[in-house]
């Protein structure tokens, strides 16, 4: 059929004429980069200059992240993220007594994830269970804001249980319930290993926590909040953040930096190994890179320093150098810096936890960012639903299935 002035790539979509493919100019934003894409008031991230040498700031309803991982602790972040401002004594009070008495995860679901197989990983294991927690919670039905408040206490209080019991059950150990006086990062390092932690463990997970509590409309927090914007419910949409996160290039990204420090072994091999996997087309080196820092990541100096502590407490700082090195390649051949994920695995690594749990100890913490996301989009919801730029062809006619079948055979013969 011709072409004619009502082809559907002249007409106007959603009040404007796209047709950009057809006319061979794009007007997409590949991967959405610099569109903002909505309003929040929990967090913000200043990307900083590479050129300028500004470097990145990360704030958390105004405070500042160097602020935080020096003096809170993680529960008074949680409170900050939920509601708005930093917790009075009685407050923080709260909501510590309300996490530790809701770290406890129904015996019917322990009972199946008994029967999930030993090898699932431990991220398969989160999303699952989340999502199964759902069919259980006291209020799955309920959609009122106090009941979606209560949803993202327990999932927040659950999300270590999860882990920890996953953890254990594949080992073949039964699950340890945290005392409920346990801070988020004891009940965790406690539910795994079940003793009490040093004190140098609990506040390096701590602060490890605070740091990835939430970090703006990033891939995950941005699922969950699209999956909320339909007015799904929370179980649902913390669902979409964890299967988000599970990507190597998000959470998934603190794993691969182990691995790779596994396969290069020598602090002698690391020059050798970096440049030549950057030769690689696209070759991507695990924990470089962000898309809204162009400075430093403001979160990247307390896991360095972190991991260099716990290294020099172990007289063992082979990670932490090759890890060095490796900073310092990246930034001569690629002027890249390093993000979150590269020297949090190498403080996981020095706190004895296992390389698979790196991923999980993310979602522990940014379920806190998820959920007051979640609740923010309800508090002022419109569904999010974007416009696409059309590639395919504008118009075909039908075509008969015995017509299109013996083109098929034609095109075989020929
Ligand atoms: C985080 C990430 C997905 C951001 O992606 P993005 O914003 O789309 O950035 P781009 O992929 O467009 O990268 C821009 C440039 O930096 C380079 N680059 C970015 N991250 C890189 C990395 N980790 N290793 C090597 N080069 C990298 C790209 O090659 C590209 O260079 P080019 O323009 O010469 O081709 C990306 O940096 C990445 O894959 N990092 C590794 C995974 C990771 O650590 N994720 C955790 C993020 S907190």
């Amino acid at each position: 059929m011709p072409a004619t002035a009502t082809d559907p790539k002249d007409q106007p979509k959603g009040g404007q004429a796209t047709g950009a493919a057809g006319a061979g100019q794009s007007t997409a934003k590949e991967g959405l980069q610099d569109v903002i894409a909505g309003r929040t008031a929990i967090c913000h991230v200043f990307g900083g200059d590479k050129e300028k040498n500004y470097p990145g700031r990360l704030i958390y309803r105004g405070y500042d992240i160097d602020d935080l991982a020096q003096h809170a602790t993680f529960e008074e972040v949680v409170h900050l993220l939920w509601h708005d401002d930093l917790p009075t004594r009685s407050q923080l009070d709260q909501v510590k007594q309300q996490l530790g008495q809701n770290r406890a995860l129904p015996s019917e679901v322990i009972d199946l994830m008994r029967r999930f197989p030993k090898d699932a990983t431990p991220m398969d294991v989160i999303r699952s269970v989340v999502s199964t927690l759902g069919l259980f919670d006291p209020e799955g039905a309920v959609d009122t804001t106090e009941a979606n408040h209560n949803k993202a206490l327990r999932l927040t209080a659950q999300m270590p249980t999860i882990v920890t019991t996953w953890h254990r059950l594949r080992q073949g150990k039964d699950p340890i319930q945290a005392k409920p006086s346990q801070s988020t990062a004891e009940a965790f390092l406690y539910m795994l290993n079940g003793e009490e932690p040093t004190d140098v463990a609990e506040r390096t997970l701590d602060v490890a926590l605070i740091l990835h509590a939430d970090h703006e409309f990033n891939a995950s927090t941005f699922a969950a909040r699209v999956t909320a914007a339909t007015l799904s419910d929370m179980h649902s949409a913390v669902t979409s953040a964890v299967g988000a996160l599970i990507g190597p290039l998000h959470g998934g990204a603190n794993e691969g930096v182990i691995h790779m420090l596994q396969e290069i072994g020598e602090p002698e091999k690391v020059e050798p190994f970096i440049l030549d996997k950057l030769k690689g087309r696209g070759a991507r080196i695990m924990g470089f890179g962000h898309r809204v820092y162009r400075g430093t990541d403001p979160r990247a100096q307390y896991l360095r320093e972190m991991s260099r502590q716990l290294g020099e407490r172990q007289k063992d700082l082979k990670f932490w150098t090759m890890s060095r090195n490796i900073e310092e390649i990246m930034w001569r051949e690629k002027t890249i810096h390093a993000n979150v994920d590269f020297y949090s695995a190498s403080t996981y690594w020095a706190l004895g936890l296992p390389t698979d749990l790196f991923t999980p100890i993310f979602a522990v913490s940014r379920i806190a960012g998820w959920t007051a996301h979640i609740l923010e989009q309800y508090s002022d919801n419109r569904i999010i639903r974007p416009l696409a730029e059309y590639a395919g062809p504008w118009q075909r006619s039908y075509v008969p299935i015995e017509q299109r079948e013996q083109t098929a055979q034609e095109g075989k013969k020929s």
